[in-house]
């Protein structure tokens, strides 16, 4: 191995925080593979969610999440990356090449954007509004280089979003395959480590303050959390590509993570949703709400968590030797 390329102990590091991307459903659908300098992204089919997903799109956005969370976390210790996406047209599943280009100095942003990557975490309770400028101009300009659209929608969308997510939560209504999806992945065997823990969902009380979320399995509960906080005001961020191709996809799976490494700088919560965008008919009420014709593929409620919390632990991640395979 040559010095361009992180030692196995430094790449072990580099993808377990990477590894903290957030996936659909935790199913963190990825596989990496070291071939000479060169770290090579595949999706992981066997962990994706056909009835939730049946066409891959949240894998591959998830992919995206994971893609960008590695360049993070390499600059975060100090080493340039490549990206070429989807280089080998005859594998679909070979979502990207990261080369390792040597070492680069490690800047106080660069460290930040790690400890954020450490500290974010899906929040799905309700949120109080955050300030004025919700997207950073860092998310605005890295979107704009991945062809991803941000909206920001104003306040006065809040009753079509509800509206958007009661649809798609009553055409799922009779869906025993989506329900059964759910919960195999909300009740995980803690050696799995992946799946949707129950100290992430909410209570069906917690989730009545919650207009728009995925119905998940609800938990039983004590005491409500986040008590001060009466109904959701987080903002809705809707993320949008000009067409739905792999690689527009994985470059709005990427815009997804800066979206979040970005919002939890500036000390926000995120609780990114997709529910809304699996039917055709919920969809076209969120396409209504944008000022132009790109097509919406992910969504995400930023706001302000209760000073009162206590953080939540972090939802599990698999090993890094799970996910890594090294070519001799
Ligand atoms: C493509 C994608 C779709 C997601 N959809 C939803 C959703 O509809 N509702 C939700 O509560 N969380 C959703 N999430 C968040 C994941 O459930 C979460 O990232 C995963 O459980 C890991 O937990 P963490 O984000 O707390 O690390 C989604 C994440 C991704 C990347």
């Amino acid at each position: 191995m040559s010095i361009t390329c992180p030692d196995q102990r430094n790449l072990h590091e580099i993808l377990a925080l990477a590894s903290r991307a957030p996936s659909v459903h935790n199913t963190q659908p990825w596989r990496w593979r070291l071939h000479g300098d060169e770290l090579r992204l595949y999706a992981d089919t066997s962990r994706s969610v056909p009835a939730a997903d049946p066409h891959q799109r949240q894998m591959v956005l998830s992919l995206g999440a994971a893609l960008d969370h590695l360049c993070a976390a390499a600059s975060a210790y100090g080493w340039g990356v490549d990206v070429a996406r989807l280089p080998n047209p005859n594998r679909p599943d070979h979502l990207a090449t990261v080369e390792f280009t040597g070492r680069l100095p490690i800047l106080d942003g660069h460290r930040r954007r790690a400890v954020a990557i450490r500290e974010r975490f899906t929040d799905r309770l309700p949120l109080l509004p955050p300030p004025a400028i919700t997207v950073s101009d860092v998310t605005r300009v890295t979107a704009a280089q991945n062809d991803t659209n941000i909206t920001a929608l104003p306040v006065s969308s809040a009753p079509s979003l509800a509206k958007a997510s009661q649809l798609s939560a009553s055409l799922r209504r009779y869906d025993i395959n989506y329900h059964d999806e759910l919960v195999w992945w909300t009740r995980r065997p803690v050696v799995e480590h992946d799946g949707i823990p129950a100290a992430a969902l909410l209570t069906a009380s917690e989730s009545e303050r919650v207009a728009v979320g995925r119905d998940f399995p609800v938990i039983g509960g004590g005491q409500p959390r986040r008590p001060d906080v009466e109904s959701d005001e987080a903002t809705v961020v809707v993320l949008a590509t000009r067409g739905g191709t792999r690689e527009d996809l994985l470059r709005c799976g990427e815009s997804l993570s800066t979206l979040l490494i970005e919002a939890t700088i500036a000390g926000l919560s995120s609780c990114t949703l997709s529910h809304v965008l699996e039917s055709p008919e919920s969809t076209t009420l969120i396409s209504a709400l944008l000022e132009d014709a790109s097509v919406p593929q992910i969504m995400v409620r930023l706001g302000v968590p209760s000073h009162a919390d206590e953080k939540p632990a972090r939802s599990p991640r698999r090993d890094v030797d799970e996910i890594l395979s090294v070519d001799r």
